[in-house]
């Protein structure tokens, strides 16, 4: 969704840093890009499309310094991608440039009443009214600071925004709803996220909402809604500048798929206190949640349903919830309800409001989250991080399995009952990052993915804990191929699904271990099968599923509760090569943003 950055100071090097900046944004999703430099003019340029058309125009026309700048990646809700409905934009005498990320609620009132001032769009954006807005205040004497925060006041909606004026050094940015961060460095800098700021700066601070922040090139004032100056300790950023870039790898999915097994032993490090007892420090220890509600967002949905089924498992009243859905009718939060954001960036608008919908229930609420200090972490009562280190391609992937790590090491701490079941996941689980590592070193998932790439569909099918990563391969499938791919329960499929299977729509089967589960598991795989569908088994190799199966990825044997994340290496990497394969923008989906900032 859209990136903000925004630079006072930087020894004049302004366009680069932001273009910097931007490319830097780029994964959050985006159609169309643009920034303003302030001098005795604003020197504005945006284009649709790519970086790079961005990038190509600045080269051939801009100058290049300036004390003040801001710079935009636009993900379009309001009117269609455009040079004019690219951010940033400014009021009619171009006394004021503006970047948004958000959606201002009341534009059309908004709009209407500047225009009957005299006031010309040019775009068809609801962030256009904010500049006019200030413009206006202006007009009536207002200084800048006034114009901005009496332009703010009049905005409904949710709003990440950044400001220059011309002849002046200094950026404007407040938020509400929407995230924004500080940093000093060389320059100092306002971004959407810590991402944008890795190499800039060390700490960061979070601006709250209804704060105003006021930078220049010796530092940035921050004051509340009243015009109070409010003093905040900052945050240091754990990334270092290497981890937000490609590599050796050809994209950052591969990348990011490839830093499994670390991210899996970054996310168990130092959790275990003696032998097969888990101590997670967001949670005190004998702390026991009557039920749980997790709430979540496309791939962390899933994780949610794993999460789910796993605390049912042991005994607690467990339940995922779509976050989108939750707020319209929550289930009633009874006393000692637990309700679990889980979110790899801890900013999905949805996520958000449905946390915030629990906390006024009176529920105690959690944030799962690989992002320190996000507006879920900090909203929470609580917060515990899955310690991934940054992923920048838009489709999630070694979050998914570190989510799913933290949802056992969860289940395991609140549940509080220790058993050999439980001794055998605990020592399972120190050896999945091994496991992880060995998959990836041995998988055929190129072959096969090459085998059935022009296939007309994918089917996913898993029981039980299988069933959550059948829902997650096919969407990894269709995010980044944009082809027809569905999850279903395998025992769904003769209801319905059934009727779509052909010899063109292969579908994928995981079955581990050889017990009730995979023997029925096996049965239907043999429906499918027996219908002329071509059968992709994902086994560790016990269930006679491989003697039939047209071809097989193997996983390691590990603890059937923990072989889904083995599973799913294989659905990641095969939707990784069918995209390849496809020629398709693997690392930025069409229509996809990682960031979905708004509801
Ligand atoms: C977007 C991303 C998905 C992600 C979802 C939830 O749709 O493209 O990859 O799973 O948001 O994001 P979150 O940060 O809350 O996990």
């Amino acid at each position: 969704m859209c990136g903000i950055i925004g630079c006072a100071g930087d020894d004049g090097d302004m366009v680069p840093t932001l273009l910097n900046g931007l490319a830097k944004l780029e994964y959050r999703g985006y159609d169309s890009t643009g920034l303003a430099v302030s001098g005795s003019d604003i020197r504005v340029v945006k284009r649709e499309g790519d970086l790079d058309e961005l990038v190509g125009t600045v080269d051939s026309e801009f100058d290049r310094g300036g004390a003040a700048g801001i710079g935009h990646t636009r993900w379009s809700t309001h009117g269609k991608p455009s040079d004019e409905n690219a951010h940033p934009h400014t009021d009619c005498a171009g006394r004021v440039a503006v970047v948004h990320n958000g959606i201002i609620e009341n534009y059309q009132l908004l709009r209407d009443e500047l225009q009957s001032l005299g006031h010309e769009f040019e775009s068809e954006t609801d962030t256009e009214v904010v500049p006019h807005l200030i413009g206006h205040y202006l007009d009536t004497g207002l200084a800048r600071k006034d114009a901005f925060r009496r332009a703010v006041e009049k905005l409904d909606g949710s709003y990440a925004l950044a400001a220059v004026f011309d002849d002046h050094d200094e950026v404007m940015a407040t938020k509400k709803d929407s995230s924004l961060v500080l940093g000093v460095g060389d320059g100092t800098y306002v971004a959407s996220d810590v991402t944008a700021l890795v190499g800039h700066t060390d700490t960061v601070v979070h601006l709250h909402d209804g704060e105003f922040a006021f930078l220049t090139e010796d530092g940035y004032t921050i004051v509340d809604e009243s015009g109070t100056p409010q003093s905040k300790t900052g945050t240091e950023i754990e990334w270092d500048a290497e981890s937000v870039t490609k590599g050796s790898h050809d994209h950052y999915m591969r990348k990011e798929i490839h830093e499994q097994s670390n991210a899996l032993r970054e996310c168990l490090r130092d959790r275990f206190s003696t032998g097969d007892s888990v101590s997670l420090d967001a949670i005190e220890d004998g702390y026991r949640p009557e039920s749980v509600h997790l709430v979540a967002c496309g791939t962390s949905y899933h994780a949610a349903l794993y999460g789910a089924k796993l605390l049912r498992k042991r005994g607690i009243q467990a339940q995922a919830h779509l976050a989108s859905e939750y707020a319209l009718s929550p289930p009633p939060v009874r006393d000692g309800a637990l309700v679990v954001g889980v979110t790899q960036s801890g900013e999905t608008a949805d996520t958000l409001s449905a946390l915030r919908t629990a906390t006024a229930e009176g529920a105690r609420t959690l944030a799962l989250t690989n992002v320190v200090d996000s507006t879920a972490a900090r909203e929470c009562d609580d917060a515990l991080y899955i310690r991934s280190g940054p992923e920048i391609s838009v489709a999630a992937t070694k979050t998914f399995a570190s989510q799913l790590v933290t949802l056992v090491l969860f289940a395991l701490q609140s549940s509080g009952q220790t058993s050999d079941e439980t001794e055998r996941l605990v020592s399972a689980l120190t050896e999945l990052p091994e496991h992880v590592q060995r998959l990836l070193e041995t998988t055929a998932a190129p072959t096969t993915a090459r085998r059935f790439a022009d296939s007309s569909g994918y089917f996913f099918i898993g029981r039980g804990v299988q069933y959550p990563v059948a829902l997650e391969g096919a969407l990894k499938m269709k995010e980044i191929t944009y082809e027809h791919a569905e999850g279903f329960a395998a025992g769904e499929l003769k209801h319905g699904p059934l009727a779509l299977v052909t010899e063109d729509t292969p579908v994928f089967v995981s079955v581990v271990g050889d017990d009730e589960t995979a023997r029925k598991t096996v049965a239907n795989a043999k429906e499918v099968k027996a219908r002329g569908a071509p059968l992709v088994a994902v086994t560790d190799g016990v269930s006679s599923i491989d003697r039939f199966a047209d071809e097989v990825l193997t996983i390691p044997r590990t603890n059937r509760t923990l072989a889904p994340i083995l599973v799913n290496v294989q659905y990641q990497l095969l939707a990784y090569h069918t995209a390849d394969h496809l020629g398709r923008d693997i690392d930025k989906p069409r229509n996809l943003a990682k960031s979905v900032t708004v509801e």
